[in-house]
């Protein structure tokens, strides 16, 4: 293993739905098959990994995220030579690979819980799960899928018990207690290990172990549990990402990133202000999370999501203020009527209602503030989503490939698709998707690509200091990358009105000033900067004594 930064440090990664990305063989659901043959795609378009979420053998009760066997790859997606094949392509493009790994919980058709709930009370079998006979236990650890259940028991019949899963009740928890239960997860990290997987996005990592009178979120238990996989991967010798779901406040989260923990962890609560900001026009709050966030794990550790194949998270009333919430609810488009359990269940693009500027302006702070930016499948098209699907459904529709049939994601016939292909108004496939967006050099998608293009060659944008900087208008947030040989400063208005203001310079002052993304000179840097930013305009600024040539010339196809 070299010395060098591990090749997370500051990656894009692209999370994308296997089953709902390409089909390769025409039975109507994505399949690995034909993830692989749109690599190139991924290559073309300059994210660095995949994440996939979950591909394992599973009756598809919670996407997936309901395993029964954590060996094995779903025959609907294909097989371990498959996986192979995608593996080795991926790392031929230089692309990394992050699978899902579900520890908290199996599906209740996994063998392990068919064969608890047959065996007798007290056995080794019956204790791989988390039984009682009242339902009372545990009774301070919140319902999580609040929309679907009332408790976290579920009487079995079977068993003559109660059992204990922190989501849905075809979800039971494994019990963290009993050592064979550990073995056996460790087992399955050093199984993937073995294939050759680049990196684990752990589900759900609060909820491992319970404890009476408390929430049963985040135990010391738990967090020693983590530490043995982190042993584990570091064993094997090579740079294996460790990156965790909790989805908590920004303190809560910040314990999974000690030194000998996770390496990264995703964080929602910056997230939820972005979005509060772009409904809001107020850059306030998002500054103060992001110095709070710096402040518990600073450099970039946080993964940087805008959405994913869940709800929009919006929290409890703690983390996120009351008010706030209530901003974003009224001032996002389409954001009514859609609460599930936490937060709204939309896409990106219609809960910007089809604004590409507020698209841009949004993942224009992903890739450059500090962390691991997150790209979800669909959103560098502005792709839509189908409202009133099941669940989390949604967010989870067919990739829009091209204008011909089912958006090119699948030959089958429409009704035999894994979910149907978005043909809502301002979103039909036939106009948003790939084939047409790369034709137009405008598009959303080029855009992605070139400033993907731009990024890579800032890399104080990838793992430099961070340094916000105060500004003298309230919708803009202006902050400083730095390393060694390189400032880079950015600055972006979040409202949806031009904003005219004045940036403090003074440690640059004196140094020439050019902007990337255009390619222009800006005046000498003062302690009285003038700056204009368009509404939901963003700009990345080169300080010092900076090349002349700019950085965003046309891309050649390849
Ligand atoms: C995580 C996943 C979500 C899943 C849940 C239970 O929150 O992102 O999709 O339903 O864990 O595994
Ligand atoms: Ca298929």
């Amino acid at each position: 293993m070299g010395k060098g930064a591990p090749w997370w440090e500051g990656a894009v990664i692209y999370q994308l739905i296997p089953r709902s990305f390409s089909d390769g063989n025409g039975d109507g659901i994505g399949d690995l098959q034909g993830l692989t043959s749109r690599l190139g795609y991924l290559r073309w378009l300059g994210v660095e990994a995949i994440w996939l979420t979950p591909i394992y053998p599973s009756p598809l009760q919670d996407g997936g995220y309901d395993i029964t066997d954590f060996q094995n790859i779903h025959p609907e997606l294909g097989d371990l030579s498959a996986f192979h094949r995608l593996l080795t392509t991926a790392h031929g493009y230089g692309i990394k690979v992050i699978v899902d790994l579900v520890l908290n919980h199996t599906s209740d058709l996994h063998p392990w819980f068919q064969r608890a709930r047959w065996s007798k009370r007290g056995s080794l079998e019956r204790d791989v799960y988390v039984w009682s006979d009242d339902s009372s236990r545990y009774s301070q650890a919140p319902v999580l899928f609040r929309k679907f259940e009332t408790s976290n028991w579920e009487w079995d019949e079977v068993a003559g018990q109660y059992y204990f899963h922190r989501f849905l009740r075809h979800q039971p928890d494994l019990n963290y207690e009993n050592p064979w239960v550990q073995e056996q997860m460790l087992e399955v990290v050093q199984f993937w290990l073995e294939r050759g997987v680049d990196g684990f996005r752990l589900d759900a990592v609060p909820f491992l172990y319970e404890e009476e009178n408390s929430r049963c979120e985040g135990l010391p238990q738990t967090h020693a549990f983590l530490r043995r996989i982190r042993q584990k991967v570091e064993a094997f010798g090579r740079d294996i990402l460790l990156m965790g779901e909790a989805i908590q406040p920004v303190e809560e989260a910040a314990p999974y990133l000690a030194d000998d923990e996770l390496h990264g962890a995703f964080n929602f609560v910056l997230t939820a202000n972005l979005f509060a900001a772009v409904a809001s026009g107020s850059s306030k709050n998002l500054m103060v999370c992001l110095r709070e966030s710096q402040e518990v794990v600073s450099g970039c550790r946080w993964a940087l999501p805008l959405r994913n194949h869940d709800e929009l998270w919006l929290g409890d009333g703690h983390l996120i203020p009351p008010e706030v919430i209530q901003t974003i609810r009224a001032g996002l488009h389409q954001g009514h009527g859609h609460w599930l359990n936490w937060g709204i269940n939309r896409r990106l693009a219609p809960l910007l209602n089809g604004d590409p500027r507020a698209n841009k302006l949004l993942h224009g702070l992903l890739y450059s503030l500090p962390g691991m930016p997150c790209l979800y499948y669909g959103d560098e098209l502005g792709m839509g989503d189908w409202p009133g699907l099941r669940d989390r459904d949604p967010n989870r529709t067919p990739m829009a490939w091209t204008p011909e049939r089912n958006g090119g994601f699948s030959t089958a016939p429409e009704p035999l698709l894994v979910l149907p292909a978005v043909t809502a108004p301002g979103y039909d496939y036939r106009v948003v998707n790939v084939e047409v967006q790369k034709l137009l050099p405008g598009s959303l998608l080029n855009w992605h690509r070139r400033i993907l293009t731009s990024r890579r060659l800032l890399p104080a944008l990838r793992n430099g200091d961070f340094e916000l900087i105060e500004s003298s208008h309230p919708s803009v947030i202006s902050y400083v990358r730095s390393i060694s040989d390189m400032t880079v400063l950015v600055a972006a208005n979040v409202a949806g009105a031009g904003a005219s203001f004045y940036l403090d310079l003074t440690p640059w002052k004196g140094q020439r000033t050019r902007e990337v993304l255009w390619g222009c000179d800006y005046p000498i840097a003062s302690e009285n900067w003038f700056v204009y930013l368009p509404a939901y305009g963003f700009s990345w600024w080169l300080l010092g004594e900076v090349d002349q040539t700019p950085l965003n010339h046309e891309l050649v196809d390849t």
